[in-house]
């Protein structure tokens, strides 16, 4: 008879290893798909020897349900803390081996176990997504478990980053988990998320679709704005999730940690390249990441929602090792106008970075809001005012850059001093006005152009009068709403020293519950 400990022994070693997960066979057929196990991927996104795991011997209790064939151990989620370059993190793994990592009341909550542990100590919570979704033979008791997750995922917004990674199926309810957390990540063709699959779409639509189609990484980051990052495999997914996290602060009540940075360019930081980045030609497009980059510190920018709404670029970089976010508008997409998606995708990046204490620099260049039925029907004004509002209600430090146009009421939308940015800067060539200079012209000299002996040549000649007197940064900078005409050259130096000042900066809100964000 063995004595009570080696009965433990036995236990916590043979046993139960041969109980975790799914089996070699299992684990076989996610490699043959080119998808890690749930523990490999742990492995591999945490510091080496780091993992702790928490829940191990969970038996799972779908035997309650008539399947007492299997008694898995851990159930059908790996769950625990560990540390990212030595930052304490909390993890959740879904093993596909087990019952197809469908969810299960026990899952559920051994997930709800380490949401409550990452909020109770301030640290960030990453879920790694492979599951067929509600555990069948559970019932209702496991939509019971998605919904307790649902809360707490909402109750952890905005206290601690929430980072999910989608490495497979993620169908039904169970994409809404993700969708409330701050970022999605999704693997190509080995993962995909939807409401409904394929099946119903056709019996519903009679469309013929398949699953990489109607919610794979492609569709979602560049139609649906789903998922934030598209990544090429596993391994590179788990790298973004850790450079992603490098931006970050663990907590809302916590700094993104500084880094160490050397003089850019050893000349006092002046950048002279961008002199010469706006184009002669108004109406000639840049591309809004070569003045990003140039700006800030070496290789820091991180592009979030690269291929969604193109017309906007957002992402994280570091400037004199701080860490700020970035929402510039992008010339060499649609003229870098604004729209319903690219407002949609700034206005959540601006409340990120406003939630987690992320200083906010704005780089200008917007002709204004695109026009037309398609926009308006699909509520530009509601979508619009997304974005508006984010930036209204953003306390962090606050900076614009206004490079070229600054028209109409996007002026006013992109982070102006009117709506409490802390700095706005306007490089030379910024047009700052009501609309641009052909239309204006065309409306308030109407009268004298019809009636000139040649019209075009008055037009024109009202074109350049506007021009000079109207869109120019000096009109904004004669009111103090200009802060300071720089030389372009000078940007980088302008805005270390200005997002350093600003380092203290509170702000005491109006009292309230929360505000009505128009959703
Ligand atoms: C229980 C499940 C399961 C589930 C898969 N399995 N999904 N067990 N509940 N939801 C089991 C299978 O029986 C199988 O067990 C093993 O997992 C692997 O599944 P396969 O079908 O062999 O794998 P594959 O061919 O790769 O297909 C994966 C899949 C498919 C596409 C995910 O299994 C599937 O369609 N599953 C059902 C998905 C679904 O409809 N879920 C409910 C969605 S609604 P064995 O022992 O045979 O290997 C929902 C509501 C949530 O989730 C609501 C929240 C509010």
């Amino acid at each position: 008879m063995p004595n009570s400990k080696e009965k433990y022994t036995v236990l916590a070693t043979k046993n139960a290893e041969a109980l975790l997960g799914g089996g070699q066979d299992r684990i076989d057929a996610q490699h043959k798909k080119g998808k890690l196990s749930a523990r490999e991927r742990i492995d591999f996104l945490l510091d080496e020897g780091s993992f702790e795991e928490i829940g191990k011997f969970v038996m799972h209790r779908t035997r309650d349900f008539g399947m007492d064939k299997q008694h898995f151990l851990g159930d059908g989620v790996v769950t625990g803390y560990g540390t990212i370059n030595g930052r304490l993190i909390y993890v959740f793994s879904q093993d596909f081996t087990v019952f197809g990592g469908s969810l299960s009341e026990a899952y559920a909550e051994k997930i709800c176990k380490i949401m409550d542990l990452a909020m109770k100590n301030g640290a960030p919570i990453i879920g790694l997504n492979d599951s067929g979704g509600a555990r069948i033979q559970e019932g209702v008791v496991s939509l019971a478990g998605y919904a307790d997750i649902f809360y707490k995922n909402t109750q952890a917004s905005g206290v601690i980053p929430q980072i999910s990674a989608i490495m497979g199926p993620c169908a039904g309810g169970a994409v809404y988990s993700p969708a409330i957390t701050d970022f999605i990540m999704m693997v190509e063709n080995t993962s995909y998320m939807f409401v409904t699959g394929p099946n119903v779409v056709k019996t519903v639509t009679h469309e013929d679709v398949t699953s990489e189609e109607l919610g794979g990484a492609s569709t979602h980051s560049t139609k649906s704005g789903v998922t934030h990052f598209s990544c090429a495999n596993e391994i590179e997914c788990i790298n973004n999730l850790k450079k992603l996290l490098s931006y970050l602060p663990q907590n809302c009540e916590d700094n993104a940690p500084m880094e160490d940075y050397e003089e850019k360019t050893g000349a006092g930081e002046s950048l002279p390249s961008l002199d010469s980045i706006i184009p002669e030609n108004p109406n000639q497009p840049y591309d809004m990441r070569e003045v990003i980059e140039t700006v800030v510190d070496k290789d820091s920018f991180f592009e979030v929602h690269k291929n969604f709404a193109e017309n906007i670029v957002v992402g994280f970089a570091r400037l004199a090792g701080r860490s700020i976010g970035i929402v510039g508008n992008q010339p060499a997409v649609l003229a870098g106008v604004l729209d319903i998606n690219s407002s949609t995708k700034a206005a959540r990046f601006v409340r990120f970075c406003d939630s987690f204490n992320i200083p906010l620099l704005v780089l200008e260049d917007v002709p204004g809001f695109l026009p037309g039925t398609d926009q308006e029907w699909h509520g530009i004004i509601t979508n619009g005012a997304k974005l508006l509002y984010a930036f209204c209600e953003a306390t962090v430090p606050r900076i614009t850059v206004i490079t070229r146009k600054a028209y109409g009421g996007a002026y006013d939308v992109m982070n102006s001093k009117h709506i409490g940015a802390d700095m706005n800067y306007a490089w030379p060539t910024a047009e700052i006005a009501v609309m641009g200079a052909k239309g204006a012209a065309e409306i308030i000299f109407k009268a004298e152009i019809s009636s000139a002996e040649n019209p075009t040549e008055k037009l024109n000649e009202k074109v350049e009068e506007y021009d000079r007197k109207f869109a120019n940064p000096y009109r904004a900078a004669y009111r103090g709403y200009i802060d300071e005409v720089i030389m372009p050259n000078e940007t980088r130096q302008k805005l270390i020293r200005a997002f350093k000042m600003l380092e203290n900066k509170v702000v005491v809100a109006p009292r309230k519950k929360h505000g009505n964000i128009p959703l």
